[in-house]
């Protein structure tokens, strides 16, 4: 058995991945160390933060592609795992890695095992992992919505923003969400049940914001930056408040002013104005406190179907690289995983409900 494993090639000097960011090859398997386990991949998660941490030097080049994965353990020399195991890890962008007991970049203890009665082992990436987490922490702890309160939540189709537009669904809140192309759109409204969904891609994208938005907006939940938001800006309540979760709009900027800068620059008038709280999201600082309580009522909300989640699942290891670029720049729909090997796991519904049209659940 070999390993085929993509590392970085040199730290990216264009705005978005091209081909010579990344190198493939196969190698032999690693020797499982005592205290270690060796695991097959099965899902890897590609998320915008990755592009960050490649383009800010956190990898460093000739290193194995960081990504947080779905495995199944194939021998282990840990007291906690045994052989067929499911777990969720770090191995990165490769088919097979080994694993220690260690704390990720977000403040997730793992190894952690994964039980496949309770949900599709996919979710351990997504709805029920980080992502289900950022989205939970934006919108209902840092931003509170109110009933009645009008709550945009911009990428609205995508793997986070699906989340949060369903959570204030679920507050009973009039929900506006922000997506692309027509399909995404109309998935938001049909398939999430939101009140609207404004695609930016329109020329007339303020002005159908505005119209979507009459009472004005209390809560933005920002995953997008650049237009989506100046659009939202003029339309925001007296005390709104912002979950500053992302700007991916902006990821690809090689020259100028640093996205963050001139996001605040932008908004800073309409702030001090409208007294707007804006509250600057980082997923790993609510992992301890609020872990728990988020994946017994998201296991609740998916287990009842008032959450929803799509999954834009890609296949093989070869087609990592393309997935990835094809994510930071929309071509996703639904949160982006590539299936690296089998789930033995996956039961008919699962896969039939994938075949036809990735709504898992
Ligand atoms: N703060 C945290 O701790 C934390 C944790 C996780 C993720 N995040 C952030 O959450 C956001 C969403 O991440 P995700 O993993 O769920 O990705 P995602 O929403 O599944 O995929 C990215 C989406 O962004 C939209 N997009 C890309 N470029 C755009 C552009 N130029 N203009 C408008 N929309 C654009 C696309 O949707 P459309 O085709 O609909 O435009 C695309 O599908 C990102 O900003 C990410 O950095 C933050």
């Amino acid at each position: 058995m070999q390993n085929r494993v993509w590392r970085l090639a040199r730290t990216p000097a264009e705005g978005w991945p091209t081909d010579g960011d990344f190198v493939c090859a196969d190698e032999p398997l690693a020797e499982v160390g005592e205290g270690q386990a060796l695991a097959r991949c099965i899902y890897l998660s590609l998320d915008p933060y990755q592009w960050g941490r490649r383009r800010g030097g956190a990898e460093a080049v000739g290193d194995v592609c960081h990504g947080r994965t779905v495995a199944q353990v194939v021998a282990s020399r840990m007291d906690e795992f045994e052989e067929g195991d499911y777990v969720f890890n770090t191995l990165g962008w490769q088919t097979y890695g080994l694993m220690g007991r260690d704390v990720d970049i977000f403040g997730y203890m793992f190894p952690r095992k994964l039980d496949p009665a309770l949900a599709p082992i996919s979710t351990a990436v997504g709805v029920l992992g980080m992502l289900g987490l950022t989205a939970y922490s934006g919108t209902l702890v840092q931003c509170n919505p109110q009933p009645g309160e009008t709550v945009v939540v911009s990428a609205a189709s995508g793997g986070v923003g699906q989340v949060a537009a369903q959570l204030a669904r679920i507050r009973g809140c009039r929900v506006v969400g922000i997506a692309g192309v027509e399909a995404k759109c109309d998935f938001v409204v049909d398939e999430l049940g939101v009140d609207a969904c404004v695609s930016h891609l329109s020329e007339s994208y303020a002005e159908d914001l505005a119209a979507a938005c009459p009472d004005g907006i209390d809560v933005y939940f920002e995953n997008v930056g650049g237009k989506v938001y100046e659009g939202v800006l003029p339309l925001l309540n007296t005390r709104a408040r912002i979950s500053l979760c992302g700007m991916i709009s902006q990821y690809g900027n090689v020259d100028g002013e640093d996205a963050g800068t001139a996001w605040q620059r932008i908004g800073a008038p309409y702030f001090e104005r409208q007294s707007v709280a804006v509250h600057r999201l980082f997923v790993r600082n609510f992992v301890a406190d609020y872990q728990e309580r988020f994946l017994s009522e998201m296991a609740e909300w998916i287990r009842s179907g008032d959450v929803r989640y799509r999954e834009d699942l890609w296949h093989g290891i070869d087609a990592v690289p393309e997935a990835f670029a094809a994510m930071l720049k929309g071509g996703n729909f639904g949160k982006t995983i590539v299936a690296i090997g089998d789930d033995p796991s996956a039961d008919a519904e699962t896969n039939a409900r994938r075949e036809s049209g990735n709504i898992v659940g």
